[in-house]
């Protein structure tokens, strides 16, 4: 049996705590790393409690000393857990008692919950998650738009239902990569407002009847405000399930791209080849160079969608107000960001490496009868409905694909047999480049558009940094 002496609430207890029953709880293998989050907590909160009379100066010194003196032992790592405690918050209270002494150190607890505890330490947690993340998703957006520079002007077909559609340029498409990035941003920059308020001093559930200043304890913990409601503050896990959603979003488009550089990278396609350094070969087959950055980050994201779902489920059905399946937010949230930070620094250095085949692209741009769009619309231009044109541009497609020609192939004679309005004029639209640069609309793909929406991410990514 293990002992339950030690243990936060021992006073009402008789009996040792079970083993299973100590196996089942323990936290400290996961929450441990929330340890100088704690250790800043109980700072702002020893001061609260001088403030409101319940420690003496002498006491709030001894104590403040206390917590220096541990939060060196724990940086350093010569203060850790002991086996038979529960969570971090019993071990960090036990390292203030063995330094300050139990008179004083037994005060610390005074007019605080783990409840609340826990819920102001995964908000500063995650604070600090966001900043280390925003960081590598600038990286990365910095990555796709370095990279879309490099190769301005280089065509690729455009595709949808994977199939080809219409010429873009490849800068196109690599900064379409980069605009779902920026709306995670900007989703981080609206998180952190919820985020920014202090649970501290809601104690339990219901507040504490000490009186003690939990605005003092906010400020000191660089929180914007106090949350207003301790129910809710101690009991709701929306704000742990919202950044793993927003973890999940950033995942989830790092897979859509690498599962394209999976494809680009291979002999049909023959697009890209990957940098040595960021590839990796078999154990048998020497010629492979394996998307293995690409894969994982595909694989992980699986992952990462498992752990949000995870989380949403444990939050269900829950009552009001803390319960104990709320231990259960953190490990699917650090283990989504855990494999998220992984994942983004090999993503970037694989796309910032990439070597694009641009003349293999430029022939694949047009093939797919991919300009049979700009057939139709040189027909409307000419007067045509566009009903009709789309027949017309389909009927030659028809044609070209039964005689094993290209759009632009078909003799001046042969176009007049598909139909009246094909005049031998239409072979000037039939290029890729005049697919592309007639795009020109807002957003399109015409190289005039595209440079400033390349612009416009560099200034993003510019003032992000600020
Ligand atoms: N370890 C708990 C959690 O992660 C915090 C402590 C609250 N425990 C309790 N028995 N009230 O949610």
């Amino acid at each position: 049996m293990a002992q339950s002496s030690d243990a936060l609430w021992g006073g009402r207890f008789s009996g040792a705590t079970a083993d299973a029953m100590a196996a089942l709880s323990k936290s400290t293998h996961f929450d441990w790393r929330l340890a100088k989050y704690d250790l800043r907590g109980t700072a702002a909160h020893v001061k609260a409690l001088n403030a409101a009379g319940y420690l003496n100066d002498d006491e709030l010194g001894v104590i403040q000393k206390a917590i220096k003196e541990l939060t060196k032992r724990v940086e350093g790592g010569s203060f850790k857990p002991k086996p038979e405690e529960e969570d971090v918050h019993a071990a960090l209270e036990r390292g203030l008692i063995e330094i300050a002494g139990s008179d004083v150190g037994g005060k610390v607890r005074t007019g605080r919950s783990r409840n609340d505890q826990i819920a102001t330490l995964i908000r500063m947690f995650m604070s600090d998650a966001a900043d280390a993340l925003e960081e590598q998703i600038l990286g990365y957006i910095e990555a796709l738009s370095g990279k879309a520079e490099e190769y301005m002007g280089a065509a690729m077909a455009g595709r949808t239902h994977f199939q080809h559609a219409q010429p873009v340029l490849l800068s196109h498409h690599l900064a379409a990569h980069a605009w779902p990035q920026v709306r995670n941003l900007q989703r981080l920059e609206d998180f952190r407002k919820r985020l920014n308020k202090s649970p501290y001093g809601s104690a339990a559930l219901a507040g504490n009847t000490l009186g003690l200043d939990s605005g003092a304890i906010a400020e000191e913990l660089g929180f914007a405000a106090t949350t207003e409601n301790s129910m809710d503050a101690t009991s709701a896990r929306d704000l742990v399930a919202e950044f793993t959603f927003i973890i999940s979003l950033v995942a989830i488009d790092l897979s859509r791209l690498s599962e394209e550089v999976i494809a680009w990278a291979t002999v049909e396609f023959g697009y890209v080849q990957l940098d040595d350094g960021f590839a990796t070969g078999s154990s048998i087959m020497p010629q492979k160079k394996n998307p293995d950055i690409a894969e994982l980050a595909r694989g992980k994201t699986g992952r990462i969608i498992g752990n949000l779902a995870g989380l949403l489920a444990t939050l269900k059905a829950l009552p009001l107000s803390y319960n104990r399946d709320l231990q259960e937010d953190k490990e699917p949230m650090f283990d989504s960001f855990d494999q998220l930070m992984l994942v983004m620094p090999a993503m970037t250095g694989m796309i910032s490496t990439l070597t694009f085949n641009k003349s293999r692209m430029e022939d694949m741009a047009s093939a797919g009868f991919s300009l049979a769009t700009d057939i139709a619309e040189w027909l409307v231009r000419q007067g045509v409905t566009f009903r009709e044109a789309h027949e017309i541009s389909g009927k030659l497609v028809s044609f070209c694909e039964e005689n094993g020609l290209e759009l632009h192939e078909p003799s001046d004679e042969q176009y007049r047999e598909v139909s009246i309005h094909l005049k031998p004029e239409v072979r000037k639209v039939l290029s890729v480049s005049s697919a592309i640069e007639g795009r020109n609309g807002a957003g399109g793909t015409s190289s005039k558009q595209v440079i400033e929406q390349l612009v416009q991410l560099r200034k993003l990514v510019g003032k992000a940094k600020k």
